[in-house]
């Protein structure tokens, strides 16, 4: 069984242009038009994000990181009410479709699966592109409450979980397959229902906004290295280091999988980032064509859309990996699947501060600003990842 609108709120997201009618929703809108005039001043954003540092005006990670407890969040995990606030949309379009909404029923779970009190939660490419109808032939119906990745505390389990209890705090991507059926009611709202496979531990070290911007991210990070078949030894180029996926594929690469040589593209102003994640290499795509280096990699992973260019970079037997965009022989493209196994696998590389999370310096947004991070993310320009925090 899958929870419900509230009868206004379908019927005004079925029926009605915007501006809406008056409604809950309706009456929070003077709010948010405050709140998005509250700009969060860098400063705060950054203590918020203890990983991650202008420095110069450039963004940098710092080189240590601290395997230490991070600040503790009180979360109320109970009662659970039957209305919660959710961001949705009833149509397929751009950002004016999304519509916050105060009277949206939590969602009911499965045996096999957990209600998480939502603290943050993370946007992904893919939330922009389903909202935008990219999808649709293999989307859930509308209406939509968007977002795939989360973290947050445990509020009920099913009558199966095994692995998780009522207070735990937990993180994941919840669906399965990114475009096969995603689920009606995403993390960006109050409470999200989860298959309890697809969540792991919170690590201690990160806070709850940290911890949200990693399931998906990370997750295609590794299973795009695990389909190359990447291993110690091997080089690789990463196209996009500096998004929310390449990222961590800098990372993964060289802490994980024992990278020999990591290369990475990005604009003039991330470079530094790119070698504070572990580049050997990094190239600036503003004034250099990286297929035409010397250099080639046994593997470039292409989280950009160049794939075409892609291969000419690649060794002689090696191996290009594409997340979008059309494909050019030999590479080849996959869809991530979430999974809670890699999530705990890697863990232990998260907790030691080895792969540290990247939190976009402006891309901390409040839950009364979804439509702002989505405007940011749309623009491509983000640094790592965007989130939203707190969510009541
Ligand atoms: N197939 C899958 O399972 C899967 C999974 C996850 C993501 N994806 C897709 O993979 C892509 C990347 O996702 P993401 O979350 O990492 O994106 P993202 O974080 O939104 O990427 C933003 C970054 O792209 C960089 N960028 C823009 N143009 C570039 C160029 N020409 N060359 C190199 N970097 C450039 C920007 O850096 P500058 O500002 O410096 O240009 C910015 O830092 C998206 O299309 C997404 O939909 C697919």
């Amino acid at each position: 069984m899958s929870a419900s609108f509230s009868s206004t709120t379908t019927s005004h997201l079925r029926t009605l242009p915007s501006p809406p009618p008056p409604s809950p929703s309706l009456r929070f809108t003077p709010t948010f038009r405050e709140n998005r005039k509250q700009v969060t001043p860098t400063s705060t954003l950054i203590r918020k994000s203890n990983l991650c540092s202008w420095r110069s005006g450039r963004f940098v990670v710092k080189s240590q990181t601290t395997s230490a407890p991070a600040s503790s969040e009180s979360v109320t995990v109970t009662p659970v009410p039957s209305q919660m606030k959710a961001w949705v949309y009833g149509e397929y379009g751009g950002v004016d479709v999304l519509k916050f909404d105060s009277n949206v029923g939590v969602p009911d779970f499965k045996e096999d699966e957990v209600l998480v009190k939502v603290v943050a939660a993370a946007l992904n490419p893919v939330d922009a592109k389903r909202r935008q109808g990219k999808f649709k032939a293999t989307d859930s119906p509308l209406p939509t409450v968007p977002g795939y990745d989360v973290a947050g505390v445990v509020a009920k389990v099913g009558s199966q979980v095994k692995d998780f209890k009522v207070g735990d705090e937990v993180y994941g991507d919840i669906n399965e397959k990114a475009l096969e059926g995603p689920r009606q009611f995403g993390t960006l709202a109050e409470y999200t229902a989860v298959e309890a496979k697809l969540l792991a531990p919170k690590p201690k070290n990160l806070d709850f906004a940290q911890a949200a911007g990693l399931p998906l991210a990370i997750e295609t990070a590794y299973e795009g290295l695990e389909r190359t078949g990447f291993s110690a030894g091997k080089s690789i180029l990463v196209l996009n280091g500096s998004g929310g996926v390449g990222s961590l594929v800098i990372q993964l690469a060289k802490q994980v999988f024992g990278a020999s040589r990591v290369a990475a593209t990005a604009s003039t102003r991330n470079l530094d980032l790119l070698k504070s994640l572990g580049a050997d290499l990094a190239i600036d795509y503003t004034k250099e064509n990286f297929e035409d280096l010397p250099e080639k990699f046994d593997v470039v992973y292409d989280a950009i859309g160049q794939c075409d260019r892609a291969v000419k970079a690649m060794k002689e037997g090696g191996s290009v990996v594409a997340l979008t965009g059309a494909v050019t022989p030999p590479g080849f493209r996959f869809v991530v699947t979430s999974n809670g196994e890699v999530l705990k696998k890697l863990n232990p590389y998260l907790e030691s501060g080895k792969v540290k999370a990247v939190v976009d310096p402006k891309g901390t947004f409040s839950f009364a600003q979804v439509a702002d991070a989505f405007s940011y993310l749309e623009t491509n320009r983000a640094t790592g990842k965007v989130i939203i925090h707190p969510i009541p």
